[in-house]
């Protein structure tokens, strides 16, 4: 972090030529002359805010990349950020976690905005998390309510998405059991940006940064250091265990990527019948059974069977899997005392976690949801944040 000369504002240094400011409430009218010189753009948390470079400002194509994000268009996959492009979104979740603790976590980033969620599958953490977080950054929200929509009268995921945008929507949060409904969203969208909240077995990216937000954050608790001077380099060596139905996951896909992009070591536990047919390209190892694997892990991340995917055909028995599988109350005493547990919910207390387990201050669950609401107001901001529009209106 950076403190200007006048010393009432913060800035965080997203990239070499952008930074997010946070300053006092009220303190809008900062002096620019007191940013570094290398700064080319600063967005202000506060009232009054946003100072834009003429560069971002004028953009108006509608095809661009959002100027600001460390992604394209849109965020469809962990992929596209790389090492550099979490540990960006990681930088402006840290300043949005402290608009958070405000009396009023309330900013005027988005407002003018519209966000719209199309979640087509079930979701209680991720849909209202992206709901606050974008009411925080003041941009308005609507909500597809698919059971009530005209899909049910058999209107097509496409015919819905144009129907949508022609709303003069800026964003489209898109849930989806199938893998690679929100590419597709993206490919039939004009302006608006998609961000892929979780599709079928393939990826679920913001939960995968969420996740290392609060890794980090532990860490950084733990070593008493600000979590944003830490970079990324927490997780160089770091060894994660991810326990569970990695097969039907797109938690565990979208974690693979984003753990191995920066330099942790992943290790894969689950029953043979639970693991993809082909690991071929996976940076991982994988383990042999749970109980050696748990004392190495500094992080051991947990997954939920995926029910609706028709995991149960896949176990002799949820008894079965869990005596050989689940974090009980047994294995609790394997873990390394540093180890943490992180869930990205939703639990099945009994199955994959013992509910006693999942209550101890070593899983850090709602901690993860609590998250949430920073990481993806940052990726809302990075995606929407400096355009004044997601594109032009016509
Ligand atoms: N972690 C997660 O995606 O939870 P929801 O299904 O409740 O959104």
């Amino acid at each position: 972090m950076h403190r200007p000369t006048d010393g009432h504002a913060t800035l965080a240094r997203l990239s070499p030529s952008i930074w997010v400011g946070v300053a006092p409430r009220g303190d809008a009218g900062l002096n620019v002359t007191s940013f570094p010189a290398e700064s080319t753009a600063v967005h202000w948390l506060t009232d009054g805010h946003a100072t834009l470079p003429s560069a971002l400002a004028e953009s108006t194509d509608a095809a661009a990349p959002a100027p600001n994000a460390p992604f394209g268009r849109h965020l469809i996959s962990i992929a596209d950020l790389g090492a550099a492009g979490i540990a960006e979104v990681l930088g402006v979740a840290e300043a949005f976690a402290e608009v958070e603790r405000r009396a009023i976590p309330k900013v005027p980033t988005l407002r003018g905005k519209v966000i719209a969620t199309l979640f087509f599958e079930e979701s209680t953490r991720t849909r209202l998390s992206f709901e606050t977080a974008a009411k925080r950054l003041s941009a308005d929200v609507i909500s597809l309510a698919v059971a009530t929509s005209a899909v049910k009268k058999g209107e097509s995921l496409r015919d819905t998405v144009e129907t949508v945008e022609a709303m003069g929507i800026d964003a489209l949060v898109v849930r989806h059991s199938s893998s690679g409904a929100p590419t597709q969203v993206a490919r039939w969208t004009k302006r608006a940006r998609v961000v892929n909240a979780g599709d079928g077995w393939h990826e679920h990216p913001t939960q995968a940064l969420v996740d290392c937000f609060t890794i980090r954050q532990v860490i950084a608790e733990r070593t008493g250091d600000d979590p944003a001077s830490l970079g990324v380099s927490c997780f160089e060596g770091l060894r994660i265990l991810i326990v569970g139905d990695i097969a039907h996951s797109r938690v565990a896909r979208s974690q693979v990527l984003a753990y191995s992009a920066l330099g942790a070591e992943v290790t894969l536990a689950a029953p043979g019948s639970l693991l993809p047919p082909s690991l071929e390209g996976w940076p991982v190892a994988v383990a042999g059974d749970l109980d050696s694997a748990l004392g190495r892990a500094d992080v051991v991340s947990l997954l939920r069977l995926q029910a609706e995917r028709g995991s149960g055909a896949y176990v002799p028995s949820l008894r079965e899997y869990t005596a050989g599988w689940g974090l009980t109350a047994r294995r609790l005493p394997l873990l390394a005392d540093h180890a943490i547990v992180t869930h990205p919910g939703p639990m099945v207390r009994g199955v994959e976690i013992a509910s006693d387990v999942a209550d101890l201050p070593v899983t850090v669950a709602t901690r993860q949801v609590a998250n949430g609401v920073a990481v993806r107001m940052a990726v809302l901001f990075l995606l929407l944040g400096a355009e004044g529009a997601g594109g032009p209106r016509d």
